[in-house]
C-alpha cells in the first residue's frame, strides 16, 4: 500500500470502532508501524538487576532489530546494536551472557563494553581501530527499570521520571528483583495484543481468576466508595495517592507516555494471586496493604501491575507483522528469598493464567480479522481506553513516511 493510501484510510477510521483489516494486514503499514511507532519509542528492556556485574548483557530483540544491554566497566549501562561494524553480523547470539570483551564470532571483530573495536586481525596498516565503534542507542533508567529507545532524537525521558517518581517511590524498584521472567509468543499483529491490554471489557468472560479480586473488572468500583477508601488508606500504608495520566495524545512527547492508576481490589483480595493473599514481602517502604492495585504504564507498550507484594511488567512487541512477544517479568523485594519468603509458581500464578487466556482471545481475534467477511464494529465504553490508544497510533499513521524519520545513530548517552 502507497503512504499516501495509508494516510488516507486512516483519515477515514471512524471514530469508537475497530480498525479497518489492513491495520493488521498489510506488509507496508507493519513497516510503517515500526518506522513511526517502534523506533520512536520509550520501550522496557529489562530490569538493572539483571545485569548486576561488569560485562553482564542480555539481548532486547524485536523485529528486526537486536540490542545489547550490558553494564560497563564503570558500573553504567549501555544499549548497544548487535550489528557487527565489519560485515554485520550478530555478535551476542544466547539471550544473555557475561563478557569482558564482546566478541564476533564470524571473523573475531572484538569490541569492549562501550562498543569500542579492540582487535581486527590482518586488517591493513591505513586501518584505524578508534574510528570504528557499535552503534549505540538511548538508554535511560527509571527506578531500576532499563528503557531504551531506537530515534536519534527521541522525546526527553524526564517528564516521565519526574511525573512518576513519588508515585513509584514506595516501591523501591531500583532494589528489586527478577524472580520470574518469561516471553509469551502471540500469533498476532501487535496492535490487537495492546488493545486487548487496553480494555476490560473482555474481562468478565475471559479471565474469572482476574475477575475475582480486581474491582476495575465491574464497572463503577473505582470511582465508588471503596475506590475512595483505598486512595485515603495509602498514605498509613506508606504508598502515594497521587494519580498521573499523561498517555497516547495527552504525553509530553511522542513515545514517553506516562501513567499511574491505583484502584481498588474487591472480595478482601488484598494482592494479585490465586486466593488474594499476599504471595510475597510487602516492597520497598510500603508498610501495610491498602487493598489496592496499580496500573502502570510507560511509553504507549509497556504496562505494570502494582501491588504490595510485587510487581509484574508487560511488553509488547512486534517480532513480525503476524507474532508478537509479550514479554513478562515478575519483580520481588531485592532480598525476599525463594523459597523461604515466596513461592514462585503461587507468585506468577495469577498473571500466567490470566496471559494463557489474553494469548487465546487474541489468536481468535486475530484470525477473524483476517478473514474476508470482517468488518470493523463498534466500541462499547469499557473500550474507551482502546480507543485512546487508537486514536493515537492514527494520528503516528498519519504523517508521512520520510518526514522526521527516525534514524538509529551512535548516541553519547548512556544510564548511570
Ligand atoms: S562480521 Fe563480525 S567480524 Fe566479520
Ligand atoms: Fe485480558
Amino acid at each position: 500500500m502507497k503512504d499516501q493510501d495509508i494516510i488516507e484510510l486512516a483519515r477515514k477510521q471512524q471514530p469508537m470502532h475497530a480498525l479497518s483489516q489492513a491495520f493488521y494486514r498489510d506488509p507496508d503499514i507493519y513497516e510503517k508501524d515500526i518506522e513511526r511507532i517502534f523506533m520512536r519509542s520509550w520501550l522496557y528492556a529489562g530490569h538493572q538487576s539483571e545485569i548486576p556485574n561488569p560485562g553482564d548483557w542480555f539481548l532486547f530483540e524485536m523485529a528486526e532489530e537486536s540490542v545489547i544491554i550490558v553494564r560497563t566497566t564503570e558500573g553504567g549501562i549501555n544499549a548497544l546494536l548487535n550489528v557487527c561494524r565489519h560485515r554485520g553480523s550478530r555478535i551476542c547470539v544466547e539471550q544473555s551472557g557475561c563478557s569482558k570483551r564482546l566478541t564476533c564470532r564470524y571473523h573475531g571483530w572484538t569490541y569492549d563494553l562501550e562498543g569500542q573495536l579492540k582487535a581486527a586481525a590482518h586488517m591493513d596498516e591505513s586501518f584505524d581501530k578508534s574510528e570504528i565503534a557499535l552503534k549505540r542507542i538511548h538508554a535511560e533508567l527509571l527506578d531500576g527499570m532499563i528503557f531504551i529507545n531506537f530515534a536519534r532524537e527521541p522525546a526527553s525521558f524526564d517528564p516521565v521520571r519526574d511525573g512518576l517518581t513519588s508515585c513509584l517511590r514506595p516501591y523501591r524498584l531500583e532494589n528489586a528483583r527478577v524472580a520470574y521472567r518469561q516471553s509469551y509468543p502471540i500469533k498476532s499483529n501487535w496492535k490487537l495484543a495492546v488493545e486487548n491490554y487496553s480494555e476490560c471489557y473482555h474481562c468478565g468472560p475471559a479471565h474469572p481468576e482476574y475477575s475475582k479480586g480486581h474491582g476495575i473488572a465491574v464497572p463503577g468500583v473505582r470511582s465508588g466508595e471503596i475506590g475512595r477508601q483505598v486512595l485515603a488508606r495509602a498514605e498509613a500504608c506508606g504508598l502515594s495517592d497521587q494519580m498521573v495520566n499523561c498517555m497516547y495524545l495527552q504525553s509530553p512527547g511522542f513515545g514517553a507516555d506516562f501513567s499511574y492508576d491505583r484502584y481498588p481490589l474487591v472480595r478482601g483480595h488484598i494482592s494479585g494471586s490465586e486466593d488474594g493473599s499476599p504471595v510475597a514481602p510487602l516492597m520497598g517502604d510500603i508498610r501495610d496493604y491498602d487493598g489496592g492495585a496499580t496500573d502502570l504504564q510507560v511509553g504507549p507498550v509497556t504496562f505494570g501491575l502494582m501491588y504490595c507484594d510485587h510487581v509484574v511488567i508487560y511488553r509488547f512487541t512486534p517480532l513480525g507483522k503476524d507474532t508478537t512477544d509479550c514479554d513478562i517479568t515478575w519483580l520481588v523485594n531485592g532480598d525476599a528469598v525463594e523459597g523461604k519468603d515466596y513461592d514462585r509458581d503461587k507468585l506468577i500464578w495469577l498473571w500466567d493464567v490470566t496471559t494463557e487466556a489474553d494469548k487465546l482471545i487474541i489468536e481468535r481475534n486475530a484470525a477473524g480479522v483476517n478473514s474476508r467477511f470482517y468488518q470493523p464494529g463498534p466500541f462499547s465504553s469499557m473500550e474507551r481506553y482502546t480507543w485512546d490508544f487508537l486514536e493515537w497510533y492514527l494520528e503516528a499513521m498519519k504523517q508521512p513516511m520520510g518526514e522526521d524519520k527516525p534514524a538509529v545513530w551512535p548516541a553519547a548517552v548512556s544510564a548511570n
